[in-house]
């Protein structure tokens, strides 16, 4: 409970990455339903690749485990090759969407306008967006994380009003722990994660930051995530490595529920 009285539900949402065939990705969720027991006391979220949303969705149906996908595309359809639609996202079967992953900012040159886009395109058709936000190495050893944080944060919901922040979810990613094993520890994630809350008070008001769900993310395990979870405002966890697994990824809800 926060002084203003929100009560923050947990999120943990597991990010596939490129891995997973469709039958393999139907074999994980199968596994990961009957682990999950359909609890609700803390919001699963899986993000497959786009291929196998339509069959995960079908598979899903009635667990409370929600589906994501793992980017979008800001038109709605037209002569944009290879790239896919919120509405194609949406009619999938999925609920929310992860934007601006590191990975998308590292190799496919996402920038914060490019985020910005595709965040207000989440909206327009009805996706839950899961903004990803964070330093790398160099830029946390230069002393410049605040910096960089801030950047992504105020780029990335430029424009935005705040009942559009009702369906964001911040994910705090610093690139150095994302699949090196190197977690952050729960003191420097909270420290970042109170620090995004602050900035978003100041973008909206202080009960929009008070109600935004942020998750962190980086080398999240069973074995920490209830540490990183016990924190103030760290509210969730977006799992790569550790989501690719039925029986981590229950485990790491469960050992935060
Ligand atoms: P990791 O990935 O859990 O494998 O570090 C996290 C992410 O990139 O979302």
């Amino acid at each position: 409970m926060t002084k203003a009285g929100f009560m923050r539900k947990k999120i943990i949402a597991g990010n596939w990455k490129m891995y997973k065939t469709p039958a393999e990705a139907v074999a994980l969720v199968d596994g990961l339903k009957k682990a999950l027991g359909g609890q609700t006391a803390v919001d699963a979220v899986v993000c497959p690749p786009f291929v196998s949303l339509t069959e995960v969705s079908r598979v899903l149906a009635g667990s409370g485990i929600a589906l994501g996908a793992q980017n979008l595309f800001w038109e709605a359809e037209g002569a944009f090759t290879g790239e896919i639609s919120g509405p194609m996202i949406k009619a999938a079967g999925a609920e929310y969407v992860i934007i601006g992953h590191s990975e998308r900012r590292q190799f496919f040159g996402e920038t914060n306008a490019t985020v910005n886009r595709r965040l207000k395109a989440a909206f327009s058709y009805g996706l839950k967006p899961i903004v990803c936000v964070g330093e790398n190495l160099a830029e946390r050893e230069a002393g410049k994380t605040f910096d960089v944080v801030k950047d992504h944060v105020t780029g990335s919901l430029a424009g935005l009003g705040k009942e559009d922040m009702n369906t964001v979810v911040i994910a705090y990613e610093p690139v150095w722990a994302i699949g090196t094993g190197k977690t952050a520890t729960a003191a420097q994630a909270q420290e970042v994660h109170k620090f995004i809350r602050g900035i978003v008070a100041k973008l909206f008001d202080q009960a929009t930051a008070d109600a935004l769900r942020i998750q962190y993310g980086g080398s999240v395990k069973p074995e920490n995530a209830a540490e990183l979870m016990s924190q103030p405002d760290i509210d969730g966890a977006l799992v790569g490595g550790a989501s690719l697994k039925a029986d981590s990824f229950a485990a790491i809800i469960k050992n935060i529920a």
